[in-house]
């Protein structure tokens, strides 16, 4: 049987910093408000020349680099986003041109904040079926260009990112082990942007009201939320054959801290083995879970052997569960002699790996 390991990882931030202070200056709000309602101190921002493909050319080089495996020798690229650089083509187009990834399929997935966790099942089953060996997963948003500046009540919550790894097939034993994938359309208005789309095409008229920004229910997206986060990581475990207590680090969609406290309760999961970033990222919708796993392995709290359990929410109403059984050692990877990922792992050159 052929199984899916992650053998990459990798994730970028953009530089520029904005505080929940910068956002007293836009909104009335405050530092006070929005950390205690959501956990968040402050966002990355992607600057001008910054593109969602852009962000996922800088993961994705990360991811391939710690693989050791080159752009070319990648079967498929499959891009989690709801905010594409354009509706069309697919921003994973524009990735493989500018990785090099000549011989990649590639797709975008739509599944907003779940985006990451639809598309590693999507390339488990690539992967699985014997159909693709090197499969690149990303989840990539720059939802700071589709938020209403003036709406605090979603304006403080968003961030940009993108974070990817790299599945590849293997006779070894581990990788992706479980899967719980949902949906529940009947909340599709929860967190909608309303125009541009074909029941609601483009006009002055829709730019002008600002349909073309995400709007959000928070309340009812928070119920929602904490209703099924905890019942999609239960069936995840159960199908990877394994029992909560076999977990050894949560990586959750970093929406809400208030909202991972809730189901960490539920699910009798520590706090201890649940890996937080939301206080510098903010919610990073498809990249939240990929930049928290590539993050923790950097942090040292994931290891060879660990099983990981990855969930995520979002709209749709989607939700999304996940189980890996880490099979890399990130001391074992290695870059070219000078190359070094953004985290800083792996840090062995070529030269040291061979003596
Ligand atoms: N600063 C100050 N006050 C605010 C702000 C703000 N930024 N935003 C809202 N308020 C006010 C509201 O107007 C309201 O005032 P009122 O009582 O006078 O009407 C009050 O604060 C309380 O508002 P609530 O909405 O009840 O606040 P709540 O405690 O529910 O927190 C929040 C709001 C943080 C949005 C929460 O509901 C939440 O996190 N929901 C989930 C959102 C989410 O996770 N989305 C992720 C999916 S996104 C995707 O898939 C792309």
């Amino acid at each position: 049987m052929t199984n899916a390991l992650i053998t990459g990882w990798g994730m970028y931030a953009p530089a520029r910093v904005m505080t929940n202070e910068d956002l007293t200056k836009l909104v009335d709000t405050s530092d006070e408000w929005i950390v205690s309602r959501t956990g968040i101190r402050e966002r990355r921002i992607a600057a001008d020349d910054e593109t969602t493909t852009t962000l996922s050319v800088n993961a994705a080089r990360d991811a391939l680099a710690v693989a050791g495996v080159d752009a070319s020798e990648v079967d498929l690229i499959i891009l989690g986003t709801c905010s594409p650089d354009y509706p069309l083509p697919a921003t994973a187009c524009l990735v493989a041109r500018d990785l090099g990834a000549t011989r990649a399929a590639a797709f975008d997935l739509a599944a907003a904040c779940s985006g990451f966790v639809y598309a590693l099942a999507t390339a488990n089953g690539f992967v699985r079926s014997g159909m693709y060996r090197n499969v690149l997963v990303i989840g990539v948003e720059v939802l700071s260009r589709f938020i209403d500046w003036t709406d605090r009540n979603t304006c403080v919550l968003f961030g940009d990112g993108a974070g990817a790894v790299l599945l590849q097939a293997s006779d070894q034993p581990g990788g992706m082990t479980g899967f719980q994938l949902f949906a529940e359309g009947s909340g599709f208005e929860g967190i909608i942007v309303p125009a541009g789309g074909s029941a609601c095409p483009a006009s002055p008229r829709t730019a002008a009201e600002g349909q073309h920004f995400i709007h959000m229910a928070g309340r009812d997206v928070y119920k929602y939320a904490t209703r099924q986060l905890a019942e999609s990581a239960i069936a995840a475990v159960r199908d990877a054959g394994l029992t909560m207590a076999d977990i050894d680090q949560f990586v959750f969609h970093q929406a809400n801290l208030r909202i991972i406290e809730h189901v960490a309760r539920e699910l009798g999961m520590p706090m201890e083995k649940t890996y937080l970033n939301i206080e510098k990222y903010g919610n990073t919708s498809a990249a939240s879970v990929p930049m928290a796993l590539a993050e923790a392995v950097a942090a040292g709290r994931i290891k060879e052997g660990d099983r990981v359990l990855m969930v995520a929410f979002g709209a749709g109403y989607t939700a999304a569960a996940a189980v890996v059984e880490w099979t890399a050692d990130p001391a074992r990877a290695f870059l070219a002699p000078g190359e070094q990922t953004r985290l800083g792992l792996p840090q062995r050159s070529l030269e040291e790996v061979a003596a």
